[in-house]
């Protein structure tokens, strides 16, 4: 557990002087270029989560403001990835810290650990926000919380989860209109009116208060998670008519069949029917249109924080909870897959000693991002149960080799007990299917993988089906993955990844990270 100063709003990262004269002065040298440029008081923090966000298919494309005052100002990571590609899980893991296997949130439901009661009493009880409002910071959020957020089985809108002092959680899954929020475990209801009510505006302004009333002495954090560009897509009215000529990339695995893939890849109609094809364009454009309110809310955010001198004192993280794909493997939409598209995720980092205009390979994933957070903030992060690690030594030292050279994904597929209401004829125990039968996932599309970046740049996936499927990708010849190499690769080679798989799959905090 952390140790914090008692009775003293302003973080003292000397702390621990007693412990001598010289591990002090090293302290001292170690931590200065970071936390001494503003006296003893720690840097404030700003953590921004899109939902649904791809880096693969040009994401980011849209997010101009975005890209000049995070990235450029800082670092871009190309090699940052999602532990499991979906919204609940995912967002469970940049909570705790932790893989799925360890929070146990293993999809969207309630009965899947979703928000669930099991979750507030474990995890959320240990999660980031915790320690951080242990060491005195000032702590604000807004936006999509977790898909059951809010459901009366789990404490309903009067469930603040520990360590936040401003909450503002969107109750249930992504909207921009016609929702409720908790505000501080109140029911807050929200109409259609765009002055009032968009969401990722309206989170902004709660923000900007929050920084207007908050206490000098203290640091803060904000954490802001925008509905988009998840569905249902509603632009703001000024970007409406944005992007008018925009289709989906069609370069890749746009469109190509899945045949060596596992089952589900395997059902998709290829070529795909053109009214896929329209909704998966109208969809990918429409996506594009609510960044743009995501790239106006950085743009205030950062000026904000300029006007009250804190800009340079501050690290703002900008990233996403997975992936998305648009027409790859003739899959119109979704994401929930192995493939880069899918677990790709944005990573810009900016603030105190980061070298603007970096561009760091160096491997990083969402569990990283809370320990390298509770880093910034002081906390001894070396007694925290979380299972990633801090990428702080990356960000502010430009350390070129990182110690991070492989990792796990994990991902328990969706289903629906009974038909799926769109395509019935393939039975129970698919989920989001399409009109002409092809479904987004399955109870069986339950796989795990361990993508190696040192060395072999190769995903090893396994599923948990009844043919024990296995795909294997050289991440490095073929970058779109169209190939399957399982029945190429040297058989010791296999054996290898099967081993350090069955190892990452039962890991708990240190045994999770790097094993030379
Ligand atoms: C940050 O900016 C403020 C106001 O412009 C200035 O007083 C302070 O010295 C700056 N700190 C650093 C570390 O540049
Ligand atoms: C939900 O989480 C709890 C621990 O927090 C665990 O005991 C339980 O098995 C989990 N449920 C599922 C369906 O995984
Ligand atoms: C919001 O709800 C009202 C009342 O049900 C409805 O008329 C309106 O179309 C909804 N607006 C949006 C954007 O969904
Ligand atoms: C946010 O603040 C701006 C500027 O004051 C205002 O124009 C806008 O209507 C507000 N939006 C929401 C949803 O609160
Ligand atoms: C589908 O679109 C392609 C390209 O736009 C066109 O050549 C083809 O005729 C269309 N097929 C149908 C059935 O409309
Ligand atoms: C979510 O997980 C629970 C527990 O494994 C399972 O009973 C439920 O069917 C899952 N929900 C979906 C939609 O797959």
């Amino acid at each position: 557990m952390a140790s914090s100063k008692p009775g003293s709003g302003i973080r003292n990262p000397h702390r621990k002087a007693s412990e001598g004269a010289n591990a002090l002065v090293f302290l001292t040298l170690l931590t200065c270029t970071l936390r001494c440029s503003e006296g003893t008081k720690a840097s404030n923090i700003v953590l921004i989560v899109a939902d649904d966000l791809d880096v693969e298919l040009g994401g980011m494309t849209p997010m101009k403001k975005t890209t000049t005052l995070i990235g450029n100002a800082g670092v871009t990571f190309s090699n940052a990835y999602t532990v499991t590609p979906l919204c609940c899980p995912s967002r469970s893991s940049i909570l705790s810290g932790r893989y799925p296997h360890n929070h146990m949130v293993h999809n969207n439901s309630l009965s899947g650990n979703c928000s669930s009661s099991d979750w507030q009493k474990g995890p959320e009880s240990q999660a980031f926000p915790v320690y951080l409002s242990k060491q005195h910071y000032q702590t604000f959020y807004g936006g999509k919380y977790l898909n059951q957020y809010g459901v009366n089985e789990a404490g309903g809108v009067g469930h603040v989860p520990p360590g936040w002092d401003q909450w503002h959680a969107l109750v249930g899954n992504s909207k921009y209109y016609n929702y409720t929020l908790s505000v501080n475990g109140k029911a807050e209801i929200h109409g259609d009116n765009y002055e009032k009510d968009y969401l990722t505006d309206l989170i902004l302004n709660r923000s900007l208060t929050f920084l207007e009333d908050r206490s000098p002495l203290h640091p803060f954090f904000i954490m802001l998670c925008p509905p988009a560009p998840h569905s249902p897509w509603t632009a703001a009215p000024q970007y409406q008519k944005s992007f008018d000529d925009v289709k989906a990339p069609r370069d890749g695995s746009f469109n190509k069949p899945g045949k060596d893939k596992h089952w589900l890849l395997r059902q998709p109609v290829n070529p795909m029917l053109n009214s896929s094809i329209e909704y998966l364009d109208n969809a990918f454009r429409k996506r594009w249109q609510t960044l743009l309110s995501v790239d106006d809310m950085v743009e205030k955010l950062v000026n904000k924080l300029e006007a009250i001198q804190e800009l340079n004192n501050t690290f703002i993280f900008f990233t996403s909870d997975n992936g998305y794909h648009t027409g790859q493997f003739s899959l119109p939409t979704d994401k929930r897959q192995l493939y880069e598209f899918d677990i790709r995720v944005p990573l810009l980092v900016r603030g105190p000693g980061i070298k603007p205009k970096q561009i760091l390979q160096d491997p990083v994933v969402t569990i990283d991002l809370p320990l390298t957070i509770l880093d910034i903030a002081g906390v001894n992060i070396s007694a925290l149960n979380m299972d990633g690690q801090s990428f702080l030594p990356q960000l502010t030292l430009s350390h070129g080799a990182s110690s991070r050279s492989y990792f796990l994904v994990e991902y328990t597929g969706e289903g629906n007990v009974l038909e799926d209401p769109y395509c019935p004829k393939l039975g129970p125990g698919l989920a989001n299917c399409f009109p002409d039968c092809v479904c987004e996932d399955a109870f069986n599309n339950t796989y795990a993988c361990v993508r190696t970046l040192k060395g072999n740049n190769l995903q090893y996936c396994e599923f948990a089906d009844n043919q024990s499927f296995v795909e294997v990708y050289n991440m490095t010849a073929d970058p779109h993955q169209l190939e399957n190499i399982v029945k190429k690769v040297d058989p010791a080679l296999l054996q290898a990844m099967n081993q350090r798989l069955i190892k990452l799959q039962s890991c708990q905090g240190k045994s999770c990270q790097d094993i030379k």
